[in-house]
């Protein structure tokens, strides 16, 4: 028996990823706990490089198969994890011909064998521009127009920067200059280059945690004169830990315990308090909280750059049934309020229907229109006073997720 070659065990879970995400629906990240730790890190990032260029690499394949190789082909699956490695992970070609002809054992080994052959030694050209998935671009162009398309096609090329949060606002401004960060709001730390959070100083020290700029945005628009603030859909709870460093009395709801277990860690981790409590939101009932923040379950679409496999998993029918929940959690949410409480209702999409057409149909709740001076410059609020975070936004700074957020409020203080 020849041996395996090396690295072949990573590649074939990277075809087991590409699998559960495209074919069952999964994110990368609970389809990767089935991989064993030595081979999750390359087959993770073979899998995301490839989800990132998929349009881009179909059409070279396409462009030198005489028959179209049906979209759920092994053959098709296998050829795009290697042209990824070629143009995002620097694999030699010898290497990723190598691992990539024992996939196909049994198989069209050598329509494999013979497109990689052509497309190696052409050289592969994928251009500057990701192409997103057709529907994706036609939704999207529909939604935001072109030119937010193509912030988005570039921002998915790019590695998005490290965003920090901060507990102590005063601590941040000197780590950003210690670390050559630049800061784009209080308590917030950009850093570029690729750095990781385990060779940063502080970390076990719980002086900050990982979220992206337009995450930490929720959470600054809470009144900070309200005490008592729910945080509904919390968990892992970078939101809670900034109603707690902010000096809110937060109660944390999940209803995943799991998940309320890493949020509980990351709370004991930056010393931090809050209440936490497992439980489906829709059918909890306490309170009234002067405010509620409404982090809802999403398609996460605005994830795209750091997660490319939402744009593959948010289709419409996953769209349309996430709207249908917000709708029911900003229902509820409204309960808990006192009255003249304010509810944040956000989310990380990109998708209409479930940022404005939720609040749309907000019922009595008032918006609260955002200010220009509350956000970081470079975002600005929509002409409706809710805040919409799009591709393009603070793209020379590198760019931020996309994200919905409106502040309402009950009526009848
Ligand atoms: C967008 S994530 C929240 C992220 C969090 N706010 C943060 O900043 O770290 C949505 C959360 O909603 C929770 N969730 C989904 N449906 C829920 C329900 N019916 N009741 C309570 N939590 C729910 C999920 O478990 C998930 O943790």
């Amino acid at each position: 028996m020849t041996p395996s070659p090396e690295g072949l065990s990573s590649r074939r879970a990277a075809l087991q990823l590409l699998d559960a995400v495209l074919r069952r629906g999964q994110t990368l990240d609970s389809a990767a706990q089935k991989v064993s730790l030595p081979d999750r890190p390359l087959a993770l990032a073979i899998a995301g490089e490839t989800l990132r260029r998929l349009p881009d690499l179909d059409a070279a394949i396409d462009g030198v198969t005489r028959q179209r190789l049906p979209d759920d082909a092994k053959a098709r699956a296998v050829l795009r994890m290697a042209l990824a490695q070629k143009v995002a992970l620097n694999v030699p070609d010898h290497a990723l011909v190598a691992t990539a002809l024992p996939l196909v054992e049994g198989g069209p080994r050598r329509l494999v064998h013979g497109v990689l052959g052509t497309l190696l030694r052409r050289g592969l050209d994928l251009g500057k521009e990701a192409r997103l998935p057709p529907e994706v671009e036609a939704r999207w162009t529909g939604h935001w127009g072109e030119e937010v398309v193509a912030a988005a096609r570039r921002a998915i090329m790019r590695r998005p920067p490290l965003d920090l949060s901060f507990a102590d606002p005063g601590q941040a401004a000197g780590f950003a200059a210690e670390q050559g960060g630049e800061q784009l709001a209080s308590a917030h730390v950009r850093l570029h280059g690729g750095r990781s959070v385990a060779e940063l100083p502080g970390f076990g020290g719980g002086g900050w945690w990982v979220q992206d700029l337009a995450a930490s945005l929720p959470a600054r628009l809470i009144p900070p004169a309200a005490r008592e603030v729910l945080d509904l859909c919390a968990a892992p709870g970078g939101k809670t830990m900034q109603l707690a460093a902010a000096g809110h009395a937060v109660t944390a709801l999940d209803r995943s315990e799991s998940r309320l277990r890493r949020l509980s860690d990351n709370l004991a981790r930056t010393g931090l308090a809050a209440t936490t409590l497992a439980a489906d939101a829709l059918e909890w009932s306490g309170g009234p909280f002067d405010a509620v923040l409404l982090d809802a379950p999403c398609s996460a679409t605005g994830t795209f750059r750091r997660h490319p496999e939402v744009l593959y998993r948010a289709r419409p029918q996953i769209i349309a049934e996430a709207a249908a929940l917000q709708r029911r959690l900003l229902a509820h949410a409204a309960g808990l309020l006192r009255p003249g409480g304010t509810l944040i209702y956000a989310v990380c999409s990109l998708e209409r229907d479930e940022g404005e057409a939720v609040i749309e149909a907000a019922g009595d709740l008032r918006l609260h229109p955002v200010e220009a001076a509350e956000l970081p410059a470079g975002i600005a609020p929509a002409p409706g006073g809710w805040v919409r975070v799009l591709p393009g936004m603070l793209e020379e700074h590198g760019g931020v997720d996309g994200f919905f957020i409106a502040r309402l409020v009950r009526p009848g203080a």
